[in-house]
């Protein structure tokens, strides 16, 4: 691609390409490794339902940053855990699901199914790719409650379940829960905020929260719809 020859107050005409450093030499960039890149291959047609595989390809995202900010924490059981955790809505009829994730009480019967029936296609799975038993079975263990336990059974969990809940404040979260229940942005906004904060279970889990909702926020104020 050709630059201008001369500066203007929106492109620079130098070319800055040789300062720009790769990917492996920056903080922050995520990429599906190779052990989950085989996972995923397996886990997406179980995915493809009401947009479950954007959002476990986000929530994998926050869940790499948030391992990579936790030491003992294991990206072996962390990442596996988060793109397979929610395969299980694949058993549930498409049109009793948002009925069961409504703000309000909705079908805690069917979020126990997904979590069960998610814990079996991830053995199966991880099985399949000849993961360590161990391994899987604490997989499972976390998938297995993701939504229901309150509490988190270790650091790994821990951040599976941050990472889940973070999603909803990300500008896909908030466009796909304003889509489910036919909210605008603020209502959206207002929902998953209360839904989020308090929820979390690690530090830079609800720094990152407070940071996605900071933005989010200012998208909708009057100052900045002005513009444009
Ligand atoms: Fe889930
Ligand atoms: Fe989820």
């Amino acid at each position: 691609m050709s630059l201008p020859t001369e500066s203007t107050s929106t492109r620079y005409a130098a070319d800055v390409s040789a300062r720009i450093p790769p990917r492996d030499a920056v903080q922050g960039i995520v990429e599906l490794a190779p052990r989950d890149r085989a996972i995923w291959e397996l886990a997406a047609p179980h995915l493809d339902v009401r947009d479950n595989d954007v959002h476990s390809l986000y929530a994998y995202g926050l869940a790499a940053a948030l391992q990579a900010l936790l030491p003992g924490s294991r990206a072996e059981i962390v990442l596996p855990a988060i793109l397979l955790h929610d395969t299980g809505w694949s058993t549930v009829p498409d049109k009793l699901i948002l009925a069961a994730i409504a703000p309000g009480g909705g079908r805690p019967d069917l979020v126990r199914r997904h979590e069960t029936e998610g814990a079996r296609i991830a053995r199966q799975i991880l099985g399949s790719l000849d993961f360590p038993e161990t391994d899987i079975e604490e997989i499972a263990a976390i998938i297995d409650g993701h939504d229901s336990r309150p509490e988190a059974l270790s650091p790994d969990d821990a951040i599976v379940k941050d990472a889940d809940k973070l999603w909803r404040l990300t500008p896909h979260g908030l466009r796909t829960v304003q889509g489910w229940f036919g909210l605008d942005a603020d209502q959206a906004l207002r929902l998953c905020c209360a839904r989020v904060h308090d929820s979390l279970f690690t530090e830079p889990a609800r720094a990152m929260a407070r940071g996605l909702a900071a933005v989010a926020s200012l998208d909708l104020a009057p100052e900045r719809t002005a513009l444009g």
